[in-house]
């Protein structure tokens, strides 16, 4: 009999990115196959997101994509995910096309409600676990030039606009040596590049070991070019991940530094446990330790009773700190969350988005300003893959993550003597690249290898 063959379809963060490999690896033991889309798929699971609004929505909008082939062919549809342990039960009412659901803290229990689907039976598992980190199971990636490690799980900040500590959990850690023995197998299938992941990497701890100690054992691993983590909470970013930053080679010189907002006020009722001054002033401490580094940022336009007086506080700080880029997005309110309970979602949405769109615009003016100051300058680029635009043009990332485009042939290959060999033709994805900059967009530098 044919092995039933799954298709994954992941929205949201890296961490959902990360359970996708792990989902992966959970059902490829039971027997399961992999394939690229629903229409050659038995199972189609939705790993999803719950942060926003549209990113529910986006999952409604594929499930309605896939009713005829429900109808034809009786595929079983599974949602995993943050959006499955948010509804929970909710999803699966009515004339719901969902067979199983899983919250992020259940797959282990994946093999076990696709059996019972495929006996026609609906099931749900939406237990949140104060334990479980998946420390056993080694995903199933992709091998490349990156990947990342999921180094802790679920939130505790309960920041009142989120739903993520509701979604995923209690806060819990990986092991220290599970961790860094994951990290040198990576290194030893050539991976260059590893991203840690949590959603407070700074409340990572596995006894003694604290995260710097982690950053620093992954960096050190030989093979390892490049590590980023993603995310530190600004209101606790201790002295010694900075020096780890700063001092490490191989630890990439980027931090995103989540704002949310400037206002104090606003930071208050968000209950992000930091003012605009302590902020200001961890910025200036990265920045006089680190010089070169490379600051990104989020931000929420319209959070419950924001006037635009205060949301021009927000602005005048992206002015002042002039992040490299920013991820800028209108307030949501999420069900059960502290704000949706506590306080009324009360700003227009069209002022939500004259809001957004504002920033989005002031941001990118910053944002091509800095790649233009990079024209003329070297940097070293880790190469990934193949240009989006063309096969004849390497991508890959600077040190502070910027995506640098650049050709793969050098001015020898245009010699009619091809004898000479083209000193570029060495160059492949996971190669660590001079490249001098010689143009730049608002999102992308381009130049050539040099
Ligand atoms: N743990 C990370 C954030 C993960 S969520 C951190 O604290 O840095 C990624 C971003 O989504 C957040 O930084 C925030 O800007 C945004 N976000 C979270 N909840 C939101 C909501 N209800 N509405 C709009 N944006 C939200
Ligand atoms: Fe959400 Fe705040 Fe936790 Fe980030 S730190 S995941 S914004 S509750
Ligand atoms: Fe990530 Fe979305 Fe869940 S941002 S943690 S997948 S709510």
């Amino acid at each position: 009999m044919r092995a039933p063959h799954v298709f994954i379809e992941t929205f949201g963060c890296q961490m959902n990115e990360y359970d996708t490999e792990l989902v992966r690896s959970i059902l490829k033991d039971k027997g399961y196959r992999f394939t690229d889309s629903a229409e050659t798929a038995d199972v189609v699971l939705l790993n999803t997101c719950a942060i926003r609004e549209n990113a529910h929505n986006k999952v409604y909008g594929h499930l309605g994509a896939l009713k005829p082939l429900k109808e034809d062919k009786g595929l079983v549809i599974g949602v995993l995910g943050c959006m499955a342990q948010n509804l929970k039960k909710d999803l699966m009412e009515g004339d719901s096309l969902i067979d199983i659901l899983a919250g992020p803290d259940s797959y282990r229990s994946l093999p076990e409600l696709l059996e019972k689907a495929a006996a026609g039976r609906k099931r749900m598992a939406v237990d949140l676990s104060e334990y479980e980190t998946y420390a056993d199971i080694t995903p199933d990636r992709v091998e490349g030039v990156t990947a990342w490690i999921a180094v802790m799980r679920g939130c505790d900040n309960f920041c009142t606009f989120c739903v993520v500590p509701y979604t995923r959990g209690r806060e819990r850690s990986r092991g220290f040596d599970g961790v860094v023995r994951e990290a040198e197998a990576l290194a030893a299938s050539g991976c260059k590049q590893i991203t840690l992941l949590g959603q407070n990497v700074n409340s990572y701890r596995d006894g003694a070991h604290d995260f710097a100690d982690l950053l620093l054992a992954v960096a050190d691993i030989r093979g390892i070019e490049r590590v980023r983590f993603t995310s530190p909470h600004p209101k606790d970013f201790p002295e010694k991940l900075l020096e780890a930053v700063a001092g490490h080679p191989r630890i990439c010189k980027h931090i995103h530094l989540p704002l949310q907002a400037d206002n104090d006020r606003i930071l208050q009722l968000m209950d992000r446990t930091y003012t605009r001054t302590e902020y200001l002033a961890l910025v200036d401490r990265i920045r006089t330790r680190c010089p070169e580094i490379t600051l990104t940022t989020d931000i929420i336009a319209g959070f419950c009773s924001e006037t635009d007086a205060e949301f021009a506080d927000t602005e005048d700080l992206v002015k002042q700190v002039e992040y490299h880029s920013a991820f800028i997005f209108k307030y949501s309110e999420r069900k059960n969350t502290i704000a949706a309970r506590k306080y009324a979602d009360d700003v227009p949405d069209d002022v939500k988005a004259a809001r957004v769109t504002r920033l989005v615009e002031r941001q990118r003016a910053i944002s091509l300003k800095k790649n233009l100051a990079m024209i003329g300058k070297p940097v070293k680029v880790l190469v990934e893959c193949d240009g989006k635009r063309s096969s004849d043009q390497w991508m890959g990332r600077t040190d502070g993550n910027i995506v640098t485009v650049f050709p793969k042939r050098g001015l020898a290959h245009f010699r009619e003597d091809e004898k000479v060999p083209d000193p570029l033709s060495s160059i492949k994805p996971g190669s660590l690249t001079p490249v001098r900059i010689t143009d730049a967009t608002v999102t992308t530098l381009y130049g050539e290898a040099v």
